[in-house]
């Protein structure tokens, strides 16, 4: 046995009905090194961990754990967090009506004969946030905090339980860069106070410039280790996806453009957060038949709430909508469905699917609910219509009855977008489509687009991801400050040129 190995993880076997999610898996984690798991959505990353962290106990899957030499068998997240081994989850769980102090203390209250001593625990709080470089106070009410801020003292109230392994499970996907970068620097921190961490995320940069060592993950089995120094990018791209990625896009090109689809004149949308202020002053654009139209912009230029007040989702202050020619009026999401415009956006749970549904079931809900009241469905014809669109969009999943709540979110993506392949949808919006999809899955999305494109289908994109942008829009529509600031074409697109516009220059 490596002495240097603070736990190791032997074999570990895990099903669920009708998957594997963990075949033989065999890991280790050294002391005081940051060690990063990559993988595609679905490889089992997220399992493997809940099996260390006790969500999953000792005899609900095979395989052995060993923690600084000894066999341990967790039972319960109470157990891994007495052991040492915290873990720190994707969706935040806080108690938001409660103070920063009092989150960290959660459950583990600094006291003095039996009563909550407020002042010691403060302090303690403060010095705790002082070394993470969290600037809050510890009474603040968690709620005014943002979701950096949270995830900060998620983490907070990890370390104030000295923790021997710190697990962090895709913590970057609801952060900026800059706090990001914050994180990564606190985990580096930690490292050289000796804690060690496991870090997953699909930001393979960042992911390549913090860890020692990286494990890449594939279909249920580990696949390699990378060390640092030695992490080929191009490589572990291709371990995480077990195929050679041509190309990343379909090339766009040669398809038929058509005759103007829908036009927009003149909206104006009041800002989210001020109704005394507009986001949208005065925007008008066209989209045609076929054509992939690339809406850019900063973040907060208010691109999404251009969308979403077109589609009916939130109200504007005035503008006009034509549909081929004809002006409509979309009151609400109900009515843009009926006129043929889809909806896509990042906020998959949200917006895109119903939880308690099976695949089948959401891939035909748009058309169950608009249509199948005014006419007759053959069930049969749909049947296989579901059928091929899940082996066309290769979701991986065991049937078309598995409920998509236990799908990874590139495969909930694709079962939304089949949604939209299976309706007589003639204009679809796609509001940061790839957000938290891993490369391979990005791929075959990139790919469904294409093919929608191809069909006549018109879209509009938003993107804050530019070599995405760039290469699957025709053409670029670039808002600042609330007005058009100019529009390109593909040939003469670029981020730089995009960039300037952008930012009002
Ligand atoms: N509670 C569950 N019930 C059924 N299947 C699950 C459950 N959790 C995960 N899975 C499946 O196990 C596999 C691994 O999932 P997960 O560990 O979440 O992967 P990752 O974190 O790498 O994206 C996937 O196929 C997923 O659909
Ligand atoms: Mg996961």
């Amino acid at each position: 046995m490596d002495n240097d190995n603070l736990i190791e993880m032997r074999g570990i076997t895990k099903t669920f009905p009708g998957i594997v999610a963990l075949d033989d898996v065999s890991i280790d984690l050294k002391k005081g090194e940051i060690l990063s798991l990559v993988g595609e959505n679905g490889a089992g990353k997220t399992t493997l961990m809940k099996i260390l962290s006790g969500d999953y106990s000792h005899g609900s899957y095979g395989g052995e754990i060993i923690m600084e030499g000894v066999p341990l068998r967790i039972s319960s997240p109470g157990y891994a967090e007495k052991a040492g081994i915290a873990m720190i989850y994707q969706q935040i769980h806080v108690e938001l009506d409660l103070s920063v102090a009092e989150n960290i203390f959660l459950g583990i209250l600094p006291q003095r004969m039996g009563f909550v001593n407020w002042k010691k625990n403060r302090l303690a709080a403060r010095e705790v946030l002082d070394r993470l470089k969290v600037n809050t106070d510890p009474d603040d009410i968690m709620r005014n905090l943002n979701t950096s801020m949270q995830q900060l003292v998620c983490i907070a109230r990890a370390l104030v339980r000295n923790p021997k392994v710190l697990i962090l499970d895709e913590p970057s996907s609801a952060l900026t860069e800059g706090e990001t970068r914050n994180l990564l620097d606190i985990l580096n921190k930690l490292r050289e106070s000796g804690i060690s961490c496991i870090y997953i995320s699909h930001k393979l940069k960042e992911v390549f410039e913090t860890s020692d060592r990286v494990v890449v993950m594939r279909d249920a089995r580990y696949v390699r280790t990378y060390y640092k120094g030695n992490i080929d990018s191009k490589m572990v791209v291709e371990d995480m996806i077990g195929h050679r990625i041509d190309s990343m896009y379909p090339p766009m090109e040669g398809r038929e453009i058509s005759q103007e689809v829908l036009r927009i004149e003149n909206f104006k949308v009041q800002h989210p957060g001020s109704a005394a202020k507009n986001i949208i002053e005065d925007v008008s654009f066209t989209l045609h038949k076929g054509e992939v139209l690339g809406l850019a912009g900063l973040v907060g230029s208010g691109r999404s709430e251009l969308l979403r007040a077109i589609f009916g989702a939130m109200p504007h202050r005035s503008g006009k909508i034509f549909i081929e020619g004809k002006e409509h009026y979309i009151p609400n999401t109900r009515t843009a469905i009926r006129k043929g415009i889809g909806f896509l956006t990042e906020d998959r749970k949200k917006d895109g699917f119903v939880d308690a549904m099976n695949i089948e079931e959401n891939m035909t809900l748009s058309i169950l609910k608009d249509i199948a009241r005014a006419f007759f469905i053959d069930k049969m014809v749909e049947d296989k219509k579901v059928r091929h669109y899940f082996d066309m969009l290769k979701i991986k999943a065991p049937s078309v009855k598995t409920q998509i709540i236990n799908l990874s979110g590139g495969n909930q993506q694709k079962v939304v977008l089949a949604k939209s392949l299976l309706t007589n949808m003639k204009i679809l919006f796609l509001d940061e489509p790839t957000v938290g999809i891993d490369v391979g899955a990005k791929a075959e999305i990139y790919k469904i687009i294409k093919k929608l494109a191809e069909s006549g289908l018109s879209i509009v994109m938003v993107s804050s991801e530019y070599p995405e942008l760039l290469a699957m829009c025709d053409r670029f529509v670039i808002i600042a400050n609330g007005y058009v600031a100019g529009e390109l074409s593909k040939s003469d697109a670029s981020e730089t040129a995009i960039l300037h516009m952008a930012s009002g220059l």
